[in-house]
Formats: structure tokens, C-alpha cells, sequence
């Protein structure tokens, strides 16, 4: 025991002098060596263009309460040089001050330059324009591509040794990647040239000479010094391929992302937790959380294609930047775990006991009193109870112990002892400005702009049959229309019979609304499996001429794939069935285009171009009417919590604020026939399947506009929507954790401190009421807790005295504390509801 307390002492001032202080980083076969000292390093994805500057200092100080040494982040090529030579560093996009928010926080950076980054982000971050450089071929031996790739890369090192942002410069940057996810499985598409180009690669970034290591992940064959890494939902078994390179996991995935009109992952904290501590018991160096903060893809920036506009990923700080509990508490509290080994695990080789089938102890003990042990359970359904140096200990299934001081058990990865959290989206009524107030308007002032269905302007070419969608928009808009019209002759048979002809369309994707005559006939799209999709609807058509308009959509470019920037989209067969000919094929007739919306292309979601089409004003907008930008004037909704629009009633489109770009909605709903999860068992391998929810929901209804584009009045709010909608039914939606719980088991054997039940409050709030409180035997989850038949009537007012007006409170999970004879023989947890206020 008092060795334990020497030894917490001595980890409290090795934590508190090893903050990363700057110097050349080297690797052994251990780990990285961080100005001469070896570490164990834990990170967290954090993708600067996914949120807003406002966001970073919190974001990055969440991450560093929650145990993390360090930041990571790709970095988004098509976001920066936006065409050959003309480079972007602004607002979301300013690299160099997040790199030196993370330095003020006193944290690592860990900068996967790529520049191909995949990341669920158009064209996988490459730009646009590249493919249009002749004889380019993304990812393999080709010059241009080799040209333009180490021409940014040498960019983005030179900008970062400029503000000597480099540890070997006294910055917080420790590790580099080249390229991502290369080798493993996408290299056999590109023959002979894929070897050559990923051996100069890892040449060209090596001679860069950053004085930090060059990591590759999924690069098997990454030439010393480039160390190969792991990315996968376990990482444990993973060697890398030189016994002199640290074993490094670049992406763990706490979560998943979501696509339009899928379901939504989860991934459990007790699974996430169990796949770290594996890591380090086995002999692990850097660990990196993909996404620790998912965010946002503002705009038009996700890929997929089909991504949603929210990235949340499910990651332990969620799309809004609150602190997803019991995730990101339940890490926290195993990184502490690990932190008090990591001395240990330096020091001396482990030695691994078997301890049961599939049960195992691995024993850092270098014999000098410096000992942690990780005892695991790796069976998928069976707890047990295993005995190491002579003690017994109970180990769940599927869970680590993590025992700093190889006695006691400071943590195992499945008991959740954080509390978990209420999550509300409160709504809040779009409010008109303070300013049109003054002037007598009490009510919403709505603007109104109508899109022609089809050509707008000058048409910008024609020819017979199809061009491709992407090759023609070039990603400068999600729309291309594609236009022609048939003659239909007095008599034909369905004008006489009352039958509607069909419309028949066959698309690569990714979505579109087929309008006739200006009408909205209907709507069809793909998904995230497979973009391609087919369109069979009724249509009216009137004798003499017809005009068919076709509006093609894409919904966020391929991220990646083998040579994914030449997958294409677009319409690739229309048909006509019905006619007294039969099926007319249109596909081959002439066909006139025009890229994007006259809205659009006079970028009139500009606050300073609003006035450039003919608004006109009303207070009762239409509803359900295709093809309409809606424009409206607000005050920003109360308080400070973050904020969602909820676009539940609206159809799809584009949103901005205040001439941000907030994104592509589209609450499309996910299938009600597909399987979802009630609840998720943590036991056993976790894949992206496995807990999914939300059958028959919306995919995404609330979309994140940061607090900072928020002016105090005369917000402009723009829609584009495309298919029909009723904007009077938007509002505001204001993210609350509104109430806590937590339930833990009582364990008298217990080495301090006992569990506990430890509630706290966001900032500025208290404990307002304990809306459940019970001693005993309670069952049921957050939000549905139920007594069993063992229950101490005071649990509730013994509750409300610790915790009532706190901001945060703990009270031991203990019979002292409660009635100390109550039901002898069982083993009573303690459950506690709680609001905050
Ligand atoms: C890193 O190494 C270089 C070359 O060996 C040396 O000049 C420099 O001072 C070192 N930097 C630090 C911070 O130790
Ligand atoms: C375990 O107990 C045995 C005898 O019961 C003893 O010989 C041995 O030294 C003990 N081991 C440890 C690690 O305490
Ligand atoms: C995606 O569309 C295909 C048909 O193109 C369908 O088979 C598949 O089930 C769809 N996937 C989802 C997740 O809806
Ligand atoms: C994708 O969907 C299209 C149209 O729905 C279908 O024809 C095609 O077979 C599908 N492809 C795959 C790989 O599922
Ligand atoms: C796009 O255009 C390029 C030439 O610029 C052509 O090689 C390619 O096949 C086109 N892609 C599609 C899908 O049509
Ligand atoms: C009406 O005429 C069309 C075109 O000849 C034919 O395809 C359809 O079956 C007819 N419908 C009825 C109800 O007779
Ligand atoms: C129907 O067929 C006739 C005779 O083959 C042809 O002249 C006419 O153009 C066709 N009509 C349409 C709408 O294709
Ligand atoms: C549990 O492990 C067994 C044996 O390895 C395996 O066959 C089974 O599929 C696993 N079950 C789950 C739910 O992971
Ligand atoms: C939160 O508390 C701080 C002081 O701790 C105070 O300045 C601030 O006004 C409070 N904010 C709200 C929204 O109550
Ligand atoms: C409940 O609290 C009351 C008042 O403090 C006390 O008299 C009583 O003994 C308590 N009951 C139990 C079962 O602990």
C-alpha cells in the first residue's frame, strides 16, 4: 500500500513535468523517444475544417481533460489550394493557428499531411482541378499527380518549419504521415506504378527533413525509416514490419459515420476501451481516437458519396462539442489508468501468464518495485474469475484490468463508473430580428426567390445524348440539368384512355427530381452502397410540345477507392413507356445542359448579394414548392449552448447563415424493414453493423450552425429547397445535457477509492432535482431507471442532501451511506437521475 501511494507520487510528478516539452523525436522498437525520454502517447482526431475556429480552444481543452496528449489531424489539400497555386489558410482552414492552439494547450500534434486523406471528404481530399491536369492518375506513378502532391506537401512542411511549429523546432509536432491507406488494400489496382509510387513517396517526404518520424498506415512495405501503422477497431495483435519501429494505431474508430439514409453506428465505451487497453498490454506506443471530435462537413465538403452533413462519428466529444458521456468520461478515466503504468510499461519487458483459455496476464515487473500488470478476458460471453500472484480477481468478459501497482485494479475496461447524460435538442422558434421588430414587425418576414425548373439564362450547351455529371459540374455545384422535350401527338391513346405515361430513368447517381412542364413529377437517389439508381414514375403530358428537366444531383464525391476520381454520375438512360409507339428512348435525342442554380451562380446566400434576383416579400411563404430559396432575417436564439437547425419539415436542399455555409439537409428517412439494436452488447468483436439505430427515422435532422456566425441581430438565414418543404415549421434547436445518471455496483472489496457515484453538471448549471435514486436492486437504463425489490426508501433524500444546488457531487456506493441492513445477501448497486438546471 504505502509503496502504491510512493508510487502514485512519483507518476504525479512525472505527469507533471513531462508536458510536452520540445526536442528532436526519434523511435526505438518500443516507442517514440520525445527529447531523449520514451513515451506512450495518446491522441485524438480533430479535424480542423470540421468545426470552427471558435470551437478549437474548446475542443482541444476537452480533449486534454479527457487524458489525451495529443492532437491529430489530416490536412485537406482541395480545402487549401482551391486552384494550382492559389492557396486558402482562412477561418476553417487556418492550419497553423489550430497547430498552435493545440501548443498553448500544451499538447502533442500528430499532422497526416497525406495530402490524399480519404476522411469521408470530397474527392478524398484531392482537388478537383488535378484530374483535369492532363495525363494525371491520382495515387499512382504518374507525374502530374507526383508533381502537384509533393509541391503542397513541401508547402505545408515549409509553413510549418516557418512558425517552427516542428518538436524538432521546440513546435508540438511529433509525427508526420505521407499518404493513407495505401498499400493494404488499395495498391493492387494500380499495377507496376503503385510500388514506385508509394517507395517515393515515403523518399520525398522522408528528404523534407522535418527531424520527426514519417508514419505510413496500411503500408506494410513502408521503407525504414517511415514506420508502417495500424488502422482498424483493434489494433493488438499488429506488428510492425521492423523490430526497430514502435508499434503505432493512427486510427482507432470509436464510432462510425453515417450516410444518408443508413443508420446510425455506436460503438460501445466499454468495447473502445477494452481495444486501447489490449494495445498497451500488448506492447502499443501511440494510440489516435478516429474521430475523438467528428464535426461537421460544412457546406459542400463530405464525400462518400452520401455522407451526412454531420460527422459526429459517434466520437467521445460529439458533433456540437459537448462530451459524449459516458464515452468520453469512461476514457478518461482509462487513460489515467494508463498513465500510472506508463512508467512501467518503459521500463521492462513484458512477461505474459496464462491465466484461463482465453484469459492472460501481461507483467511489466523489471524487479526494482516498478510493476503493472494488465490481467484480460477475451471470451465474448463468460465472466471469470482468475488468480494472479496469489489474489483472485473477477474479470468480466471481454474487459481488461488495469492494475498500476500489479496488486490493485485501478480500472477494467467494462465497468462504466462515469456518469452518462440527457441529451436534448430544445427548440426554440426562429425569432424575427430585434431591428424589424422596431419597425412594427412582430411576425417572420419571408423573401422568396423561384428557380426556373430547367435552362435559366443562356443554356450552356447542347448535344445529343449524355455528358457526365461530375466531368461537367466539376464539383462548382451538386446540380446539372439536363433538359430536352417531345412533341406528343393529339392522338395518342392516354390522352383519349386517362392513363399516364411512364417515366423511366437510369442514373450513376447520385440523386435526382424529374420535373415536366415545370411540374415536379417525383424524386429518386442512391446511397451510400451503391450511388446508382433507377427512377420509374407516372407523368403528366399534354398534347403538342413537352419540356422535360431533369435535375441531376451529386451528393458528395467519391473519398475513395481504386482510381475513384473517375467514377462517374449522371443519367445514363430516359425513357417514355406508354405512347401509342410504345417506349420511346430519349437517351440518344438532343439534350441541352446547364450547370447549377441562377441562386447559385449569382451567390445570392451572400450577405452582399442578396439583392442581385428580385426577392419577393411575404409572411406566409409557400409550402411544398419545389425549386424555391427561402430568405428570412433572425435574431440568434437565447443562451449559449450550441445550436441545430431542425429542417424535419423540409424536403432537400442547401442552408447558409449569414453567407455561411452550413450544408446539404435532407432528412431523408432510413428504412423501418432494416434491423436496429434496443441494446448493444459490448462482448465480442465490434464491426460497423453491429449497433446500429434510428430504423425508420430521419437520417439527419438538425444541422450544426456554430454560436460564432451568429451576429447578436439581423442573422440572414438562406434556403434553397429543392423538392418542396414548409419553412414556417424551422427552428432553432439548443443542445442540453438536461440531466445526468449514473449506476454503479458496490464492490466491498474495493481498494480505495470505492465506487462511486459522481455526477457534475455543465458549466453555470446545478443539481436541480433527483428525479430517481435508489439503493438496492435497480434495473433499466439513462432515462428509465426502475426499483427492484431491494430498495432503501431513503435513497432519494440521502440523494438530494449531497447533491441538491451543486454543481457536482459524489457520494460512495457504500451501505454506510445507505441502510446498512438492507437485503442481506445481494449485492446493491446505486442508481441516481438527476436534472441539471
Ligand atoms: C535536433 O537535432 C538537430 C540536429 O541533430 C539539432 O541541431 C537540434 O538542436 C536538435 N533540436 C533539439 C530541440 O534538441
Ligand atoms: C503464492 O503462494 C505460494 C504459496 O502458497 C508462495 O510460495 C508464493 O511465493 C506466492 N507467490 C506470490 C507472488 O506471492
Ligand atoms: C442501397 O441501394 C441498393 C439498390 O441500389 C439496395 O439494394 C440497398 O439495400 C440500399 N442500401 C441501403 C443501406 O439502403
Ligand atoms: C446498383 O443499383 C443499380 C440500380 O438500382 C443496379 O442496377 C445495380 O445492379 C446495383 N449495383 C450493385 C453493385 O449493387
Ligand atoms: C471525364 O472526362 C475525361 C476526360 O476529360 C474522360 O477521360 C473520362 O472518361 C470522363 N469520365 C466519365 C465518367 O465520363
Ligand atoms: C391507354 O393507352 C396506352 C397507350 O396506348 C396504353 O399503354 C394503356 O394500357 C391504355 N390504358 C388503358 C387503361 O386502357
Ligand atoms: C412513332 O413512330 C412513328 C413511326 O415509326 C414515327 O414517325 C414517330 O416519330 C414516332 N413518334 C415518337 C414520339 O417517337
Ligand atoms: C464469440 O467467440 C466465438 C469463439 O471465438 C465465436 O465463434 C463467436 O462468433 C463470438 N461471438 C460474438 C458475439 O462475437
Ligand atoms: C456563467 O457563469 C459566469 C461566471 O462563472 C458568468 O459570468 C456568466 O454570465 C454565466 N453565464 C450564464 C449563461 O449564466
Ligand atoms: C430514513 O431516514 C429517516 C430520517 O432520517 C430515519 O429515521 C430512518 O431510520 C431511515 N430509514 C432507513 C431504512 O434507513
Amino acid at each position: 500500500m504505502k509503496l502504491f501511494f510512493h508510487f502514485l507520487l512519483f507518476c504525479f510528478f512525472t505527469l507533471l513535468f513531462n508536458t510536452c516539452s520540445a526536442g528532436n523525436v526519434t523511435y526505438d522498437g518500443r516507442s517514440l523517444i520525445i527529447d531523449g525520454q520514451h513515451k506512450l502517447i495518446i491522441s485524438a482526431a480533430i479535424h480542423y475544417p470540421r468545426s470552427v475556429p471558435g470551437m478549437w480552444p474548446g475542443l482541444i481543452q476537452k480533449a486534454k481533460e479527457g487524458g489525451v496528449d495529443a492532437i491529430e489531424s489530416y490536412v485537406f489539400w482541395n480545402g487549401h489550394e482551391l486552384s494550382p497555386g492559389k492557396y486558402n489558410f482562412e477561418g476553417r482552414y487556418d492550419l497553423v493557428k489550430f497547430v498552435k492552439l493545440v501548443q498553448q494547450a500544451g499538447m502533442y500534434m500528430i499532422l497526416r499531411i497525406g495530402p490524399f486523406v480519404a476522411a469521408e471528404w470530397h474527392y478524398g481530399g484531392v482537388p478537383v482541378w488535378l484530374h483535369y491536369v492532363p495525363g494525371t492518375v491520382f495515387r499512382t506513378d504518374s507525374e502530374p499527380f507526383k508533381y502537384h502532391m509533393q509541391k503542397f506537401m513541401t508547402l505545408i512542411v515549409n509553413l510549418m518549419k516557418k512558425e517552427k511549429l516542428f518538436a524538432s523546432q521546440g513546435g508540438p509536432i511529433i509525427l508526420a504521415q505521407v499518404e493513407n491507406e495505401y498499400g493494404t488494400y488499395y495498391e493492387k489496382f494500380y499495377g507496376e506504378g503503385a510500388k514506385r509510387y508509394s517507395q517515393w513517396a515515403a523518399k520525398m517526404a522522408v528528404s523534407q527533413n522535418i527531424g520527426v518520424p514519417w508514419v505510413m498506415c496500411w503500408q506494410e512495405d513502408a521503407p525504414d525509416p517511415v514506420i508502417d501503422t495500424c488502422n482498424s477497431f483493434y489494433c493488438d495483435q499488429f506488428i510492425p514490419n521492423s523490430p526497430k519501429k514502435p508499434k503505432i494505431w493512427t486510427e482507432n474508430w470509436p464510432g462510425w459515420f453515417k450516410t444518408f439514409g443508413a443508420r446510425d453506428p455506436h460503438r460501445p465505451a466499454e468495447d473502445i476501451a477494452f481495444s486501447v487497453a489490449r494495445f498497451f498490454q500488448k506492447g502499443g506506443s501511440v494510440q489516435n481516437y478516429y474521430m475523438y471530435h467528428g464535426g461537421t462537413n460544412f457546406g459542400r465538403t463530405s464525400g462518400g458519396p452520401f455522407v451526412t452533413t454531420s460527422y459526429d462519428y459517434d466520437a467521445p466529444i460529439d458533433e456540437y462539442g459537448l462530451p459524449r458521456f459516458p464515452k468520453w468520461g469512461h476514457l478518461k478515466e482509462l487513460h489515467r489508468a494508463i498513465k500510472l503504468t506508463e512508467h512501467a510499461l518503459l521500463k521492462s519487458k513484458p512477461t505474459t501468464l496464462s491465466l484461463g483459455p482465453s484469459q492472460e496476464a501481461d507483467v511489466y515487473d523489471d524487479g526494482s518495485g516498478v510493476c503493472a500488470a494488465f490481467l484480460s478476458n477475451v471470451d465474448n460471453k463468460t465472466d471469470m474469475n482468475v488468480v494472479f500472484r496469489n489474489v483472485s480477481y473477477h474479470l468480466p468478459a471481454w474487459s481488461v484490468s488495469i492494475l498500476p501497482d500489479c496488486k490493485n485494479v485501478l480500472f477494467n475496461t467494462a465497468k462504466v463508473g462515469s456518469q452518462a447524460s440527457v441529451v436534448k435538442m430544445v427548440p426554440e422558434k426562429l425569432q424575427p430580428s430585434v431591428a424589424s421588430q422596431c419597425k412594427g414587425l412582430k411576425t417572420l418576414k419571408w423573401d422568396i426567390f423561384e428557380e426556373n425548373a430547367g435552362i435559366w439564362g443562356v443554356a450552356d450547351f447542347t448535344r445529343n445524348g449524355f455528358v457526365d455529371h461530375i466531368n461537367t459540374t466539376k464539383h462548382a455545384t451538386d446540380y446539372l440539368w439536363y433538359t430536352t422535350s417531345i412533341i406528343v401527338g393529339e392522338n395518342e391513346e392516354f390522352l383519349k384512355n386517362g392513363s399516364h405515361p411512364v417515366l423511366l430513368i437510369e442514373s450513376k447517381g447520385h440523386a435526382l427530381h424529374a420535373f415536366v412542364n415545370q411540374e415536379l413529377q417525383g424524386s429518386a437517389f442512391g446511397n451510400g452502397s451503391n450511388a446508382s439508381f433507377k427512377f420509374e414514375n407516372p407523368i403528366s403530358l399534354k398534347a403538342g410540345k413537352n419540356e422535360i428537366a431533369l435535375l441531376s444531383m451529386t451528393m458528395g464525391l467519391p473519398s475513395a477507392g481504386g482510381f475513384y476520381e473517375w467514377a462517374g454520375a449522371g443519367l445514363t438512360s430516359v425513357k417514355i413507356q406508354g405512347l401509342n409507339n410504345g417506349t420511346i428512348d430519349l437517351s440518344m435525342s438532343s439534350w441541352t445542359y446547364k450547370i447549377g442554380l441562377k441562386g447559385e451562380h449569382l451567390r445570392i446566400h451572400k450577405p452582399d448579394r442578396l439583392n442581385r434576383v428580385n426577392w419577393v416579400s411575404t409572411s406566409e411563404p409557400p409550402k411544398n414548392q419545389p425549386l424555391t430559396w427561402y430568405k428570412v432575417v433572425v435574431d440568434p436564439p437565447s443562451g449559449d449552448e450550441p445550436v441545430g437547425l431542425d429542417m424535419i419539415h423540409m424536403g432537400k436542399g442547401l442552408v447558409w447563415l449569414n453567407g455561411e455555409e452550413i450544408g446539404r439537409y435532407w432528412p431523408v428517412k432510413t428504412s423501418k424493414h432494416q434491423e436496429c439494436v434496443q441494446e448493444c452488447d459490448y462482448r465480442g468483436k465490434f464491426f460497423q453493423e453491429k449497433c446500429l439505430t434510428g430504423c425508420g427515422e430521419p437520417t439527419q435532422r438538425w444541422y450544426h450552425v456554430p454560436r460564432s456566425w451568429f451576429k447578436p441581430s439581423g442573422n440572414i438565414l438562406v434556403i434553397f429547397e429543392e423538392k418542396g418543404g414548409d419553412p414556417t415549421k424551422i427552428t432553432f434547436s439548443k443542445r442540453k445535457i438536461s440531466g445526468l445518471c449514473s449506476l454503479i455496483a458496490e464492490d466491498p472489496m474495493a481498494y480505495k477509492p470505492k465506487p462511486t457515484v459522481h455526477l457534475k453538471c455543465p458549466k453555470n448549471t446545478s443539481i436541480s432535482n433527483v428525479k430517481f435514486a435508489s439503493f438496492g436492486n435497480p434495473t433499466g437504463r439513462c432515462g428509465s431507471y426502475s426499483k427492484g425489490h431491494c430498495h432503501d426508501p431513503n435513497s432519494t433524500s440521502v440523494v438530494k442532501k449531497v447533491c441538491l444546488g451543486k454543481n457536482e457531487c459524489a457520494i460512495e456506493v457504500t451501505e454506510e451511506n445507505f441502510d446498512k441492513g438492507l437485503c442481506p445477501g445481494t449485492s446493491k448497486k446505486l442508481a441516481v437521475e438527476a436534472a441539471c438546471s
